[in-house]
């Protein structure tokens, strides 16, 4: 492809001229060590990263920008890293959800005040990606994204273990009294043995794969591991490519388009990816104005077969995905149904970017005569219990409870139910339903990862390994479980979910896409009357921010005043 002739470029705004302001503005980048011919007008690269410490999975970012560096400059182009919000799933409290959207901010503002003509994107932990995409998205420059990659498969004692999935088996088993404190530290070791983030298809895995099916990042990304050497070279092309992005003024708004977002959403039924993509992509479509509603999940995802046979839906684990082909071979499996046309940061379609793409293990990346669960996808339940939505999501449920009435036992908070759920004398068996509220946006607040509530310990000796749990809350992508999250509205604004009770009958049918709870409308009004909104947690900083303002889980739980794109235009100068 030919280089169209040079442009004036956004950051000359900055740097270009005779003015007292460009003196300033180049001289203070000076002491960096840059040369005059820093400034003659070739691209500045943005380089966001969410190194972290406290974000153990992206911790390996300080090696991996220098590759992005040396292709920005090969390219021709000027790499400045910055720092921005490293939102760390393992370590933040209360969640790290609740701060996605703070980390957006930082991401928006940052990009937009400063001379840049483009934008990497370095992401990795479940929250990271969205919160870089979100602000990005607002801003509308030229941006590719790379993720971390994923850390090597979890090896215990002649097993394959992944992140997340088995910490609940294991946790499970040790209240069960079968596996020892000294194998469960051991197992802490064993799972975690190499840079990245987690190699299961959770929410970092599932979000990574998300990204490059919307075309935002090179082929091939989603699945390489941390410290496999193609992981490294791939950075180093996705600096070169910035580069080209900027001269073709290729824009994040031309990638993400509707039809991206459709074939993202059909692919996350394939990946049998994390109930968290909703929110996210949601969130994400909402800043690039594109309309995107819960809906589209269900009516693009749900004859899509899951193929790739991954933990939690599945069996295997990222490294495996990765050397059976990734997400390009899974895009071969399912072009009949993918919109190929689109563009990506490639500058090609994305029928071109991924020919030549092919399955090397039918076992890990099922074709589609053979998948692991003929209609994957996220099925999007409604009724008197959740009018605005609900979601399941199949492949990590038990086929036998999908079609279930069963009696309430109710939680009114997740300390409620820390304090119950083992307890001999609570009223449960695996019939029950288990409802768990006030842990929505608004409620938790920043709507915990604690839907999949564990089971009663009694029943778990008895043998019980799932039940039907409901709440406004989320899960982790990398649980499993017959389980309804994110019924909006929540209970914290007064939604159903707040005005059920022990006993009241609830029904779930997922084939029927139906969420109801067998009480009277007149009883529902009455309770509702009775009901009074729970005291914030804090007063005051942004979590009273975060709470005034966030949109319910069917809008993606962003900030109200944060939907759209605001555009790339700083027209005022700094002194
Ligand atoms: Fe960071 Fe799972 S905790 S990706
Ligand atoms: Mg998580």
């Amino acid at each position: 492809m030919s280089t169209p002739p040079r442009r004036t470029l956004r950051s000359q705004a900055w740097f270009g001229g005779d003015s007292k302001d460009s003196f300033i503005h180049r001289s203070w980048m000076k002491n960096n060590g840059l040369p005059n011919d820093a400034f003659d007008g070739r691209p500045v690269i943005g380089i966001c990263n969410t190194f972290s410490e406290l974000t153990p999975c992206n911790a390996h970012f300080r090696g991996l920008v220098e590759h992005i560096k040396a292709g920005v400059l090969e390219a021709g182009g000027l790499p400045l890293e910055f720092p921005v919000f490293s939102c760390g799933e393992s370590n933040l409290r209360p969640t790290a959800m609740l701060f996605r959207n703070l980390a957006s901010m930082d991401v928006e503002e940052s990009i937009r005040g400063n001379p840049m003509d483009g934008v990497v994107l370095m992401a990795g932990c479940d929250k990271t990606t969205p919160s870089l995409l979100m602000g990005a998205a607002s801003c509308d420059l030229p941006t590719i994204l790379i993720s971390g990659g994923p850390m090597l498969n979890g090896k215990f004692r002649g097993m394959d273990i992944g992140s997340g999935t088995d910490v609940w088996k294991f946790s499970e088993d040790v209240r069960a009294g079968v596996m020892s404190r000294d194998d469960f530290m051991a197992a802490e070791n064993a799972m975690s043995r190499s840079p990245g983030h987690c190699m299961t298809m959770g929410t970092a895995s599932t979000m990574a794969s998300m990204a490059e099916s919307l075309g935002v990042t090179l082929p091939g990304n989603a699945a390489y591991p941390a410290v496999d050497a193609h992981r490294a070279r791939l950075a180093r092309l996705t600096g070169r490519r910035i580069v080209a992005m900027v001269h073709e003024d290729l824009r994040l708004s031309q990638v993400l388009t509707k039809k991206a977002f459709a074939n993202a959403i059909r692919m996350n039924a394939a990946i049998g990816g994390s109930t968290n993509a909703v929110v996210h992509l949601l969130a994400i479509a909402g800043r690039v104005g594109v309309n995107l509603t819960l809906d589209c999940w269900d009516h693009f995802g749900r004859d899509v077969p899951t193929l790739v046979n991954l933990m939690p839906s599945g069996q295997y684990l990222m490294e495996d995905f990765c050397y059976a082909g990734g997400i390009p071979a899974v895009m071969q499996e399912l072009s009949d149904v993918l919109d190929l046309d689109v563009l990506t940061v490639t500058g090609r379609n994305l029928g071109e970017a991924i020919a030549g793409a092919r399955n090397y293990n039918p076992d890990v990346i099922r074709p589609r005569g053979n998948p692991l669960l003929a209609h994957g996808g996220i099925a999007v339940l409604r009724g008197n219990l959740a009018p605005n939505g609900a979601i399941l999501k199949p492949s990590a449920a038990s086929p036998e409870l999908m079609r279930h009435r069963g009696r309430a036992v109710v939680f009114n908070s997740i300390e409620d139910y820390k304090a119950r759920v083992d307890d001999p004398a609570l009223d449960i068996d695996e019939s029950c339903v288990m409802v768990l509220q006030n842990c929505g946006p608004k409620g938790y607040p920043g709507m915990a990862e604690v839907g999949n509530m564990a089971l009663p310990k009694k029943l778990l000796e008895r043998g019980v390994r799932d039940m039907v749990r409901i709440s406004d809350a989320r899960m982790s992508g990398t649980a499993f479980g017959t389980v309804v999250l994110h019924a909006a509205p929540e209970a914290a604004v007064g939604g159903p979910i707040a005005l059920v009770r022990d006993g009241d009958a609830i029904e779930l049918d997922v084939e029927a896409r139906r969420l109801h709870v067998d009480v009277s409308d007149d009883e529902l009004a009455r309770r509702k009357a009775a009901w009074s909104a729970p005291a914030p947690a804090m007063k005051g900083g942004y979590q009273s921010l975060y709470v005034e303002r966030v949109l319910q889980a069917d809008r993606g739980a962003d900030l109200d005043f944060l939907v759209g794109c605001r555009g790339h235009d700083v027209p005022r100068e700094s002194h």
